[in-house]
C-alpha cells in the first residue's frame, strides 16, 4: 500500500539522510525503481510530473499501475505517489482523487501571499485525506516541462510563514538548485539553508538533484534535507545505455530487448543515488 512522505521524511530529518524522489516515465521505469527500492531496502517516493502524468495517460492510469505493481512485485518497502510540481489547485486535486498519496504545489511563482493561500488550501484538502504536502519557497532554475525560470533564493521569513500558515509537510526552500545539468559545480546557500532549516524545522526539499557532487548532497542533508529529487540522471543513464545497444546491435528490433539495458541502468543508478542519499537499510 501506498503512503504519504510524512512518516519517511520525519524519520529521514532525525536520522540525517534523505529519501530519493525519483521521476517516473513509463511502466518499465516504475518497474526499475522500485526494484532498486526493494533490493537496497529503502523508502522511495516515486514523483509524476503533470507532463509525465499526461504521457502515462493521466493520473488514474498512474495510480492503477503503481498499485499493481507494488502488489505482483511483492514491494514492501514504504513508497508514496507524489505529484511534482503540481500547478493548481486543480491539478493536485485531480491527483489527490486519483490515489496519489503526496503532492507538491508549486506557487513558487506568485507573490509569497498569493504562494501561502494556494497552499493553504491544498494542504487542508490534502491532509483531510491522508496526503502529504510540498510547497516551493524561491525558485528553482532551469527548465522542466517547457518551464523556465530563473534562480531565486528563498527569504527566511517567507519560509517561517509558510510552514506555519500552510502548514506544509515539507519544504523545498530553493536556494540555487537547478533543473537539469549544472556549468560546473552548483553554487548553493549553505549559510541561509542551514538558518531555513533551523527556524521552519520542516523537512526540506532539495530539487534539482541530479549532478550535485557528492560533497554537497552530503553537506544539504546535514543541514535539514529530507528528501532529494532525481530526474534528469535517470534519463541520461537510460538513454546512454539505451543508444549504446543500438549503436553496436543493428539487427535488435524486439522493444523489450531495446529497452532491457536501459532499465539496468535506471535500477544501478538509483541504487547508487540511495546509497549516497543514505536511505538504503532504511525501510
Ligand atoms: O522536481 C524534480 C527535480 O527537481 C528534478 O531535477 O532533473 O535536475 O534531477 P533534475
Ligand atoms: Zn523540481
Amino acid at each position: 500500500r501506498l503512503v504519504s512522505m510524512t512518516e519517511m521524511l520525519n524519520k529521514a530529518k532525525e536520522g540525517k539522510y534523505a529519501v530519493g524522489q525519483f521521476n517516473i516515465n513509463n511502466l518499465e521505469w516504475t518497474q526499475a525503481v522500485l526494484t532498486a527500492a526493494q533490493e537496497n531496502n529503502s523508502p522511495i517516493i516515486l514523483g509524476v510530473s503533470e507532463g509525465a502524468g499526461k504521457y502515462m495517460g493521466g493520473p488514474t492510469v498512474v495510480s492503477a499501475m503503481v498499485n499493481a505493481l507494488l502488489e505482483a512485485m511483492d514491494i514492501t518497502v514504504p513508497v508514496a505517489l507524489h505529484l511534482d510540481h503540481g500547478s493548481s489547485f486543480e491539478k493536485c486535486k485531480e491527483a489527490i482523487d486519483a490515489g496519489y498519496t503526496s503532492v507538491m504545489i508549486d506557487g513558487s511563482h506568485d507573490p509569497i501571499d498569493d504562494n501561502i493561500t494556494l497552499t493553504k488550501k491544498v494542504v487542508e484538502y490534502a491532509h483531510a485525506r491522508g496526503v502529504s504536502v510540498e510547497a516551493e519557497v524561491g525558485t528553482v532554475g532551469g527548465e522542466e516541462d517547457g518551464v523556465i525560470g530563473g534562480v531565486k533564493y528563498a527569504d527566511l521569513e517567507e519560509c517561517k510563514r509558510m510552514v506555519t500558515e500552510a502548514g506544509v509537510d515539507a519544504l523545498a526552500a530553493a536556494l540555487g538548485s537547478v533543473h537539469g545539468t549544472y556549468d560546473g559545480e552548483p553554487k548553493l546557500g549553505f549559510d541561509e539553508m542551514k538558518a531555513i532549516s533551523e527556524a521552519t524545522n520542516a523537512p526540506l526539499v532539495l530539487h534539482g538533484g541530479s549532478g550535485i557532487p557528492e560533497h554537497q548532497v552530503k553537506r544539504a542533508i546535514e543541514y535539514g534535507h529530507a528528501k532529494i529529487n532525481v530526474n534528469t540522471e535517470l534519463q541520461q543513464q537510460f538513454t546512454k545505455a539505451v543508444r549504446e545497444l543500438l549503436d553496436t546491435d543493428k539487427k535488435v528490433y524486439d522493444p523489450r530487448k531495446v529497452l532491457k539495458p536501459g532499465v539496468q541502468a535506471i535500477i544501478d543508478t538509483t541504487k547508487s543515488t540511495m546509497d549516497m542519499f543514505g536511505s538504503t537499510g532504511k525501510a
